[in-house]
């Protein structure tokens, strides 16, 4: 049987951890009960919560007289006042770092600050954090040659989505550093993805086959497979044990493992059965 090195940091961050906990307690405790949005990209964790009757909606305007969940990177300001309107029972799962970067973006704002936001407009975690700031005065940046291109302000501050890379952040920064009189930086990434990242470098160059645990529609396990891919070319990303193809074993003496943030553990495990049973073949 090949040895398995199976990563630290595999499967769930800390916020995804605590919204999956709050999304099975609510369901127990509320019979009505939807998500706005899957609570994860894995749609097998989906389907379980659908078990226990949490169901999916994909907008306020669907959610009817039941509570809600708000998944961990969070929902708009204007969808959270449409929440309140409709006086139902919201159970917010927004990861506390999200919450942060909002919270940010909104005393900011308030302070009379330019806001850039480094990051991936069209990400819901995005649209989350600028809604707390005015449309005219925040500005989505995701490389450095969009920070080249901003106007000059007298006050900007800067923050980032929390699952940008540090190094593009700072590269942003020491644009608008020339951008601006004064200039506030609040370093909101958090670094759950960058030590799966690293971890999982680390782990792809000492094995011949690498397998990486996660939904195909998750973009943190598909990234994390295409930086595996990079150094183990040997790298599959499967979605369950199902997946696994016994031919990859062959002459492997030694098999990674790693999950995206939205892997639950018991498909982790399930993969690391599935390697025992192919190894013994
Ligand atoms: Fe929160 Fe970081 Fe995960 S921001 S949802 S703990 S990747």
């Amino acid at each position: 049987m090949p040895e398995i090195l199976l990563a630290k940091s595999a499967g769930y961050c800390f916020g995804v951890k605590r919204a999956t906990q709050m999304a099975f307690e609510a369901a127990d405790e509320h019979e009505d009960i939807c998500s706005l949005g899957p609570i994860i990209h894995s749609p097998q964790l989906v389907k379980r919560l659908e078990g226990q009757g949490v169901r999916v909606v994909d907008a306020v305007g669907a959610v009817e007289n039941e509570a809600v969940i708000i998944r961990s990177h969070g929902i708009t300001a204007g969808e959270l006042d449409e929440l309140k309107k409709k006086q139902v029972t919201i159970v917010d799962a927004t990861c506390p770092f999200v919450k942060k970067a909002q919270e940010h973006a909104a005393r900011l704002n308030g302070e009379g600050y330019h806001l850039v936001l480094v990051g991936e407009e069209e990400h819901p975690e995005v649209q989350g954090i600028i809604s707390y700031a005015e449309k005219d005065r925040v500005h989505v940046v995701a490389n450095v040659e969009q920070a080249e291109a901003l106007p000059r302000f007298s006050r900007l501050a800067v923050i980032a989505q929390t699952t940008q890379a540090f190094d593009n952040f700072r590269d942003i920064i020491a644009v608008c550093l020339t951008k601006a009189r004064e200039l506030r930086v609040y370093n909101t990434i958090c670094d759950a993805t960058s030590v799966r990242q690293k971890e999982a470098r680390d782990i792809a160059s000492r094995v011949e086959l690498m397998l990486v645990v996660g939904g195909y529609n998750s973009a943190n396990t598909t990234r994390l497979a295409a930086i595996c891919r990079e150094i183990q070319p040997r790298t599959h990303h499967v979605e369950t044990a199902d997946d696994l193809d016994p031919a990859w074993f062959a002459g492997v003496v030694r098999v990674g493992v790693t999950a995206g943030a939205s892997t639950p553990d018991w498909l982790i495990e399930q993969v690391l059965e599935r390697i025992e049973e192919v190894g013994e073949k």
